[in-house]
């Protein structure tokens, strides 16, 4: 197939033959975000997963999204369209390191950022996501104690909100820890008309001067709903097609990475999902995801539990 709106055609069309539905995350590249049948923040596309009636689910995201929508599904086939769509935060939690960091706190609850493996998930009490980690954090009995895994910034700032103490797993999104808080106090200073909003990702000095930090969904509604038009952005770049779609006046600018030169705010992970690999992946019905039986049904209660404690 020669050009875009060829694939496009195609794409819409075995999409309909194959009664398949394709689930986006706001992180791939535009063309695709154009193409998702729903686009949305992790909570959104496990609750779109776990209602979907489509017979294939095409996931443009990374792998741990492929998981968690198998999981929910395991009757339907899920197909992301590069296996090697990781993610930093996911390989930072190896299962046997992780089990052995678990044993050492043997009284502890485990709650697990959904950016980890579904080998983690079974480890897991309680999955979160950054929309609604503070509404479930907030759910156990003060006195529980906890553990919060991979990602050690979500845990930290979710630490300062609720004021607890959970045990933190060491692990970092390699596009959130790059942001420069130097060159974003400067890029606040030369636009004092802005607003400088952030992902619980972000590392906690950039957190701490942002002034509002969210999901990628609550970054999104906030740009829309704010009177404010001009705004400093911190996660990842794709995010703003989104932002400018539905608020094309306002003024999205990308934060500041510690190396300008290297493309930072974007996920190598996401971006690995191009319109060639989506058309091929419903071509063809693969890569697939495979678990097994044991991991999906060990992984599906704290799953499932996230799902009902943020109805
Ligand atoms: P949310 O879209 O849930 O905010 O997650 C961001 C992210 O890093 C996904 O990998
Ligand atoms: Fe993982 Fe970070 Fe990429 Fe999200 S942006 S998929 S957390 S590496």
């Amino acid at each position: 197939i020669s050009n875009e709106a060829d694939i496009v055609n195609q794409i819409e069309k075995l999409k309909k033959e194959k009664n398949a539905i394709i689930l986006g995350h706001f992180y791939i590249s535009p063309e695709l975000q154009d193409i998702s049948d729903f686009l949305g923040d992790s909570l959104a596309l496990a609750r779109k997963a776990q209602e979907t009636e489509a017979d294939i689910i095409v996931f443009l995201g990374v792998h741990f999204m492929g998981e968690t929508a198998k999981i929910l599904n395991p009757n339907k086939k899920v197909i992301i369209p590069d296996l090697n769509a990781g993610c930093s935060l996911a390989e930072s939690a190896p299962k046997e390191a992780f089990a052995a960091f678990k044993a050492k706190y043997p009284d502890h609850q485990v709650i697990s950022y959904i950016n980890c493996t579904a080998d983690i998930k079974t480890l897991t009490d309680v999955v979160v996501t950054s929309s609604n980690a503070r509404q479930i954090v907030d759910s156990f009995p003060q006195d529980t104690k906890l553990i919060f895994a991979p990602d050690k910034n979500l845990g930290n700032y979710m630490n300062s909100v609720t004021g607890r103490d959970m045990v933190l797993w060491d692990g970092a999104c390699m596009v959130h820890e790059k942001y420069s808080l130097e060159k974003i106090i400067k890029m606040m200073d030369d636009h004092k008309d802005a607003k400088f909003i952030a992902h619980p990702e972000c590392e906690q000095p950039v957190l701490l001067v942002a002034d509002f930090v969210g999901s990628t969904t609550a970054l999104l509604n906030y740009v829309k709903s704010s009177e404010v038009s001009k705004f400093i952005i911190a996660t990842e770049s794709g995010i703003l097609h989104q932002m400018s779609k539905e608020c094309p006046d306002k003024i999205l600018i990308p934060a500041p990475s510690i190396d300008s030169t290297c493309g930072c705010n974007d996920c190598t992970f996401m971006k690995l999902n191009t319109l060639p690999k989506l058309y091929n992946a419903l071509k063809f019905e693969q890569p697939e995801i495979i678990l097994s039986e044991e991991t999906i049904e060990q992984s599906k209660s704290p799953i499932l539990r996230m799902l009902e404690l943020s109805k």
